[in-house]
């Protein structure tokens, strides 16, 4: 399960998507379903009930927090227990049970961790301008037709600022830009990923991007603001082989009326949109082993990240819920 994308922790949509009634979401090739409890917590189960195979994301949520399935309204809880079968009193429940996935609600987002288990081995490593008080934030979510692994490198590319989005923020270092400009790509390991930093022409030393990774999908933009925080937060979740979901969040300490939201969010999928234009044509889709692109000093901070995806999370599986659900109880006719 999760094939080239397990045993990690992801953002998979907004927090605010997620209202009564489930919601399906897919990550790498496993279709989820979400739900929240009486109480808001947030729980996930593999959306595809242990009985006959239906999506659990189409039933409903239940006084008691639990999960009912639409066809014969077995319900589970958000460990994937059985809480109930329905015309079956003697059903030996505890073997009927659905396939759970962790789950938790941070930084107005909902988080799960790829693999199917009860409890996950750590918790996600968040990064603090999406939860620090006193910062206005806004939420935008678009569908790429791109594998993950591109869309992730782009937003880890610095050098393609000035030229991909020469009108939009790439318009603040063309003017510095000569014909024998040089780039710096500094590249600094963090106990969560890697920072780097784009410097153009040393002598100068004018910075063009100064970011951040979070393994194992998520891009902080410092965007340069003389005593403020400014912040894009982008996050490329793999949902099939040619679908990413981009969730993007903007953080600010500045101009914090909610009213100004709409204008930051523009100025964000403009950027966005320049991005995905480009990657949805890359060939081939997926991002192969370094060798077989050609590339230069600038790509360093791109490189470092296909190394991570080659060593770590392309060989990673999480193994299948063992198949003890669906049994026919010995005693039944
Ligand atoms: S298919 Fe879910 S209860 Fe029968
Ligand atoms: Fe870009």
């Amino acid at each position: 399960m999760f094939e080239g994308f397990a045993n990690v922790w992801t953002p998979v949509t907004v927090s605010q998507r997620l209202k009564k009634k489930p919601l399906a979401v897919q990550v790498a090739g496993e279709k989820l379903v979400l739900f929240r409890t009486p109480e808001g917590a947030v729980k996930a189960l593999v959306d595809r009930c242990p009985h006959r195979g239906v999506a659990l994301s189409l039933g409903r949520v239940t006084a008691d927090g639990c999960l009912e399935c639409p066809f014969h309204a077995w319900k589970f809880d958000g460990q994937g227990q059985n809480c109930g079968v329905p015309l079956n009193p003697d059903a030996k429940r505890e073997r009927l049970f659905a396939t759970p996935v962790p789950a938790r609600a941070l930084g107005g987002l909902l988080w799960v961790f790829t693999a199917p288990v009860a409890e996950a081995p750590h918790e996600p490593e968040v990064p603090e301008t999406l939860t620090r008080p006193g910062l206005a934030r806004t939420y935008l979510e678009v569908e790429w037709k791109a594998h993950w692994t591109r869309a992730m490198e782009n937003m880890l590319d610095t050098p393609h600022v000035p030229f991909l989005h020469r009108r939009t923020i790439g318009r603040f270092v063309r003017p510095y830009l000569k014909a024998d400009s040089s780039m710096d790509i500094e590249v600094h390991d963090e106990p969560y990923g890697f920072r780097t930093r784009g410097v153009l022409d040393r002598d100068t030393a004018r910075e063009v991007g100064h970011l951040d990774f979070y393994r194992p999908n998520i891009m902080v933009l410092h965007i340069p603001t003389p005593n403020h925080t400014f912040r894009m937060h982008a996050i490329c979740v793999p949902q099939g082989p040619l679908s990413t979901r981009m969730i993007v969040v903007g953080a600010r300490s500045f101009a914090r009326l909610p009213l100004l939201n709409p204008l930051f969010n523009y100025s964000n999928l403009r950027i966005v949109r320049e991005d995905q234009a480009v990657v949805e044509s890359s060939q081939p889709p997926e991002v192969p082993a370094p060798a077989d692109e050609r590339s230069v000093r600038t790509d360093r901070a791109t490189l470092q990240f296909r190394r991570y995806y080659f060593d770590v999370l392309q060989p990673s599986s999480a193994q299948p819920a063992p198949r003890l659900a669906g049994v026919l109880p010995k005693d039944a006719a």
